[in-house]
């Protein structure tokens, strides 16, 4: 039970570290934050978005959910990524999966969990978008491996649908939008795609933004 103190003691050790090397370590970050980078990626704690890309306080602005999903009625993202990018301005979204997703698994399982099944519901739809790519893999694993990709360029894809990000793209040519991949294996990320302000989606998903 006490397992707990063990993160307050190091927080400790970790500030004391920090000001030795700077003593403005905190307080230059106080006023302001001014991250490159958004980061949408799995809830997992094997994914630890900071640790695997090396980012200090004040690079990343993160969001993360169960299998690194971009629902387009869900608040919580909507507000994090309009914020990063009309406010924060951010140069880079990423939308990072990772083999071994336990979301993308249970989505495929068949599995009654209840409340759940109305989150991992976007999953099986991309499971059922790509059927006949999927179909063809025989190994379990291998469509698992591919599903957790096909979910990435979805969602990647679904960011690239919404109004906040053409208004961006058209205005000033940001955020290119990332999808990657986090082998827990290897500890490697993976690029998938990369899609910048030329690379619109499809027509009925195109808004006419004024000059
Ligand atoms: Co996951």
């Amino acid at each position: 039970m006490e397992g707990y103190r063990r993160l307050l003691e190091t927080n400790e050790r970790w500030v004391a570290e920090r000001l030795g090397e700077r003593p403005d370590f905190f307080t230059r970050l106080t006023g302001t934050q001014d991250p490159d980078f958004v980061w949408i990626g799995c809830a997992d704690s094997r994914v630890p978005a900071e640790t695997v890309t090396g980012c200090a306080p004040g690079e990343l602005f993160v969001h993360r959910n169960v299998a690194n999903q971009v629902v387009h009625t869900d608040l919580n993202m909507l507000t994090v990524v309009f914020y990063a990018v009309e406010q924060l301005r951010v140069r880079h979204v990423i939308v990072c999966g990772h083999y071994g997703c336990g979301g993308v698994k249970a989505a495929m399982s068949g599995q009654d969990f209840g409340l759940i099944n109305r989150w991992l519901q976007n999953i099986k739809d991309c499971a059922e978008r790509h059927q006949e790519e999927l179909g063809r893999l025989p190994r379990e694993e291998d469509r698992l491996r591919r599903l957790v990709e096909l979910n990435v360029l979805e969602q990647v894809d679904h960011l690239a649908k919404m109004s906040v990000i053409q208004r961006a793209w058209k205005m000033e040519g940001r955020p290119w939008l990332h999808g990657w991949v986090y082998d827990m294996d290897t500890g490697r990320l993976s690029e998938l795609v990369l899609r910048t302000a030329t690379d619109l989606p499809h027509p009925v998903h195109r808004f006419d933004i004024p000059e």
